[in-house]
């Protein structure tokens, strides 16, 4: 087993025995260019590179260089290096369960010199120099020559596929193999963040990545890979126990993406693509999530060796979990219970580790808000030289003046205001104006109480406090014959809901009794969405399978319809309901249900301070 840290134990390259290499997931490891690099990154931070220089030419057909500074290579063993099956990472398959290292099949290095013009130049730690390994085109008999080399390993690979052609033929523009490369760079950055990079396309560089040693440099680096919207929006992932850990990043569910390309998940280290994993991911975000988006996440889980399996692929994107249900639960429930967090709080937000970078980062402290749906169309390019601050202290004045003639709502000083504030004003009937300490909340007030019920129902149920109460005056609703025929076949479910329902006459039943927890609902027209829910979901199992379709379409026929008139009071309870609320900042379908803007924003919309 290869130890990196320990130099003078650097295990010699060796042939694996012919059985070990036969139960080794072998198979063509190159298929373009962004291959190449990801063998060669790998071999280069298996032995122990902190910093690696790539260089490309016509999107890595013409060159792929990749210059590091790891342990190098003995001289001795420069020819078995390219030989196949030859590896000093593992020597027998029990090694595989203890595996450090990303390389284990000592199959790389044979299969890219096999498809191009191959040399690689190395300086073992300990040798006075350099060797370099040129290989023959035609014969791929090699030639070992000393050359001036720091220590470390360069490997120059040209031409690739050049006598291949059919491969060739399948390879896309320069460009589109350059954006795979890329992908591949960013993935091993995102992976190892104590190695710095540098990336180059045709001598010019387009990216350099720093080493980064503490959590405000790692963040620099998320944003530097993965946006730094994506880098401000997302909440920190934190969870272990004595078998696991996972940690790293997830987008709110209001920061979803169209597509599902912003997602990386590494175990132990490596870039997986997994079923099992982008299921239990899927299932934590279930309904805080609009349907069709898909959220970003950049993941790490740590396991012991022995509970995964790596050697499933040949490209090793996919790994095997022994305990799989194990897992998905982990996953799945950790992730539930951060994004649970997603909840107006006064907690911080990431951003705020980044001290240095405060023009880009200049955000309310409102944690995990979504942005706001609502974007002046005067864009104000320089930041305002009122700072918020200055426009706070302003705010003041107004803010005491008011607060003397304010009788119906008496606000605390702004050190208690909570972080959803204190209503003014209904808008339309649809919207809350408050008022918080960074400025202005507008609260969707049905979307909000939708949340608030929904969460509310799930907790009753499965605590077993979804009580029933009988209405003062039974409800009579009007159904089809057809639905009302079917009304015997749910009996049980719906008692165990909490409605007592009998039949009335042809198309009509009466309803006595509701879950207290909906009493307030228009109920013939509950009752009727979810007797259609119930007759087509079917009778069998609908409450282990759908509960939470039944309750989404309950809660969305208790919540607070349009054109309903508040009181300041009613209002102000909703807003501290959500701030008590796991998941309230977006509603069952995953729409947000409150929007900040700060008195920055405000300002900037009247041109203040310019
Ligand atoms: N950049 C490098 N620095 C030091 N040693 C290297 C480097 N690249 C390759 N080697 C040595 O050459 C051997 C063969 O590399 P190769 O990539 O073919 O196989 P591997 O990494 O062992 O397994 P895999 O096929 O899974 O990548 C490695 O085991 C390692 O000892
Ligand atoms: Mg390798």
């Amino acid at each position: 087993m290869m130890n990196t840290t320990d130099l003078s134990d650097i295990p010699s390259i060796a042939l694996l025995p012919l059985p070990v290499a036969n139960q080794i997931a072998a198979g063509e490891v190159i298929e373009r260019p962004a291959s190449v690099v990801k063998e060669l990154l790998e071999n280069s931070v298996d032995a122990g590179a902190d910093h690696i220089d790539i260089e490309i030419e016509k999107g890595g057909v013409g060159l792929i260089r990749i210059r590091d500074n790891g342990c190098g290579i003995r001289a001795t063993e420069l020819e078995l290096a390219v030989s196949r099956h030859a590896t000093n990472k593992i020597r027998t398959l029990t090694d595989l369960e203890q595996l450090h290292s990303l390389g284990f099949r000592g199959e790389a290095l044979a299969s890219i010199a096999s498809v191009s013009q191959f040399a690689m130049h190395s300086r073992f730690y300990s040798a006075e120099h350099g060797y370099s390994l040129l290989l023959n085109t035609f014969s791929q008999i090699p030639t070992i020559e000393p050359v001036p080399h720091p220590v470390g390993t360069t490997v120059e690979v040209r031409e690739l596929f050049y006598n291949t052609p059919a491969r060739r033929k399948f390879l896309r523009a320069e460009k589109t193999e350059f954006g795979h490369i890329q992908e591949v760079v960013k993935r091993l950055a995102l992976s190892r963040f104590n190695v710095s990079f540098t990336l180059q396309h045709h001598a010019k560089t387009v990216l350099t990545l720093k080493k980064t040693t503490d959590e405000a440099s790692r963040l620099l680096r998320i944003g530097q890979l993965c946006g730094t919207e994506f880098m401000q929006n997302a909440l920190t992932v934190q969870y272990e126990n004595q078998m696991i850990r996972l940690s790293g990043w997830i987008s709110p569910p209001s920061y979803a993406r169209g597509q599902a390309d912003q997602q990386y998940f590494f175990v132990n280290g490596r870039v997986v693509r997994d079923k099992l994993v982008s299921h239990a991911i899927r299932a934590a975000y279930q309904d805080v999530l609009y349907s069709g988006r898909h959220p970003c996440y950049v993941l790490y889980l740590e396991i012991a060796p022995h509970e995964v399996d790596v050697n499933v692929h040949p490209t090793k994107h996919e790994v095997r979990f022994v305990q799989q249900g194990w897992i998905h639960h982990f996953l799945a429930s950790s992730l539930q219970q951060t994004l649970g967090q997603t909840r107006p709080s006064n907690s911080v937000n990431i951003a705020d580790h980044l001290d240095n970078t405060a023009t880009t980062f200049a955000r309310p402290h409102l944690d995990n808000r979504p942005s706001p749906q609502y974007q002046p169309a005067l864009a104000i390019a320089p930041t305002p030289e009122l700072t918020v601050q200055e426009s706070q202290q302003f705010y003041q004045v107004l803010h005491q003046a008011k607060l003397q003639t304010t009788t119906e709502t008496q606000a605390p000083p702004e050190s208690v205001i909570p972080p959803l504030g204190y209503a003014r004003a209904q808008l339309h009937g649809i919207f809350i104006i408050a008022e918080n300490a960074q400025g202005l909340v507008l609260v969707d007030m049905h979307a909000a109480h939708e949340r608030i019920t929904y969460e509310r129902m799930k907790t009753a149920w499965e605590t077993h406090r979804l009580t029933a109460q009988y209405l003062l005056v039974p409800v009579t609703v009007f159904i089809s014959e057809t639905d009302a025929d079917q009304l015997d076949t749910f009996h049980e479910t719906l008692l165990r809901l909490g409605f007592e329902i009998t039949r009335a006459g042809r198309e009509s039943l009466l309803v006595r009794q509701v879950p207290q927890l909906l009493i307030q609902a228009d109920i013939a027209l509950l009752v009727q969405a979810l007797l259609s829910d119930l007759i087509r979901f079917g009778s069998s199992a609908v409450l282990d399978t759908h509960i939470h379709e039944i309750f989404a379409t309950m809660a969305c026929h208790h919540s607070v319809r349009a054109n309903r008139q508040l009181s300041l009071s009613e209002m102000n309870a909703l807003l501290r309901d959500m701030e008590a609320t796991e998941r309230s900042n977006q509603c069952n379908h995953g729409r947000p249900t409150w929007v900040q803007l700060s008195l920055k924003e405000l300002d900037s919309l009247f041109l203040r301070g310019r």
